[in-house]
């Protein structure tokens, strides 16, 4: 089957299994805020209409600043990008034709992106017996065959998260090796927060490359906006390769009111640990796997059936989960769930449950 690289594409899924569906359903395969864009935002998107007729900064200079102090750094050290995809396809384009590890299961984008700009890719894997636990000796070992490692932190699909001394380790034998250490930080927001993003290693790590997204919580993924955070060299040279006006002028409009939703964040991260301890013990109890995660999706295997019959059962029931096809080391076998609402995530647990009087 020709499944798509990236979730929430609803009616594409139920056209490619044969499921007429005509009616409401709940899309489980698009991992973003369920908490939806912050409500002060309508208000402010009405207010930047008028940047429609015009021309961003080319070098986003107050949005930069604007970044640069929320993230206690210089300017120079911030590169805004047209959400997290794009500073992906930056980081690629300065390796060309160099050589790259990648930590599966993962992004798809990194391998995508690396193979655009033909860097030669080695793959590990997380070690999926020991609840796919970061293999770091392994890496360690790579780390010098190679120019660029591509790590996820936390990790999509897994929504599991590198330990902080491990990065250390990593970035510290990077720099004997001379190898670039990219994090994406995509899903940062999500974390319990005694657990750190890594920006404040930025200033002593040379070869530490940051990407940030800001779609995923502030649930804005047609506006788009991320940026990325390195040593001002690596900042002018990714610079020199990207398209003018990438990011657009409505999304950098909205920005001081993106940075002041800090009531929001703790919210959602609030939220979600909540719905996290609900579903996890739901999910125990019915004797499902799923990943440790931290954030606002996780991996599920039934290792009692085979998950193409789980994932019909699941899209008769009009529930979207997102294929594993594209993940290596998965290859469809588990399926990744978004954390919806609260009723949509019970209205998964009592199907799942029916599921499950079905297969015991
Ligand atoms: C790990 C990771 N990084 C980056 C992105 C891209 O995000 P954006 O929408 O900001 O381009 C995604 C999107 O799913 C993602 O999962």
């Amino acid at each position: 089957m020709n499944w798509p690289e990236h979730g929430g594409q609803p009616k594409r899924i139920f056209e490619l299994n044969g499921i007429k569906n005509d009616d409401r359903y709940f899309d489980f395969s698009a991992n973003i805020n369920p908490l939806g864009p912050p409500p002060v935002l309508k208000e402010h998107l009405v207010e930047a209409y008028n940047q429609l007729e015009r021309y961003p900064d080319p070098d986003y200079r107050e949005a930069t600043k604007l970044v640069a102090v929320h993230e206690g750094l210089v300017q120079e050290q911030v590169l805004l990008t047209n959400g997290g995809s794009e500073a992906i396809f930056l980081v690629a384009q300065q390796f060309i034709g160099k050589k790259a590890l990648i930590i599966e299961p993962t992004f798809s984008e990194y391998e995508r992106a690396c193979q655009v700009y033909n860097l030669s890719v080695t793959h590990l894997s997380l070690q999926l017996e020991h609840n796919f636990s970061f293999p770091l000796e392994k890496v360690l070992h790579k780390i010098e065959k190679v120019d660029v490692v591509f790590l996820c932190r936390p990790n999509n699909p897994t929504g599991t998260v590198i330990d902080l001394e491990d990065i250390k380790a990593l970035l510290n034998k990077g720099v004997e090796c001379q190898t670039t250490i990219v994090v994406d930080e995509a899903f940062i927001h999500f974390l319990p927060s005694q657990i750190t993003d890594l920006a404040f290693l930025i200033d002593t790590y040379s070869n530490l490359i940051l990407l940030r997204s800001l779609t995923k919580i502030y649930a804005i993924p047609s506006l788009r906006l991320g940026y990325m955070i390195a040593r001002p060299e690596m900042i002018t040279r990714l610079k020199r390769n990207q398209i003018p006006w990438s990011v657009n002028g409505i999304v950098t409009a909205l920005l001081p009111n993106l940075f002041t939703q800090e009531l929001f964040i703790d919210g959602t991260k609030a939220w979600l640990q909540r719905q996290l301890k609900v579903l996890t013990s739901e999910l125990s109890r019915l004797g499902f796997f799923y990943s440790p995660t931290l954030v606002n999706f996780y991996l599920l295997r039934d290792q009692h059936a085979d998950s193409e019959q789980l994932f019909r059962y699941l899209l008769k029931n009009k529930i979207i989960p997102r294929h594993t096809h594209n993940f290596k080391g998965l290859d469809g076998h588990y399926l990744r769930f978004a954390v919806r609402s609260e009723d949509e995530n019970s209205y998964l647990l009592k199907t799942l449950s029916r599921w499950r009087e079905k297969t015991w």
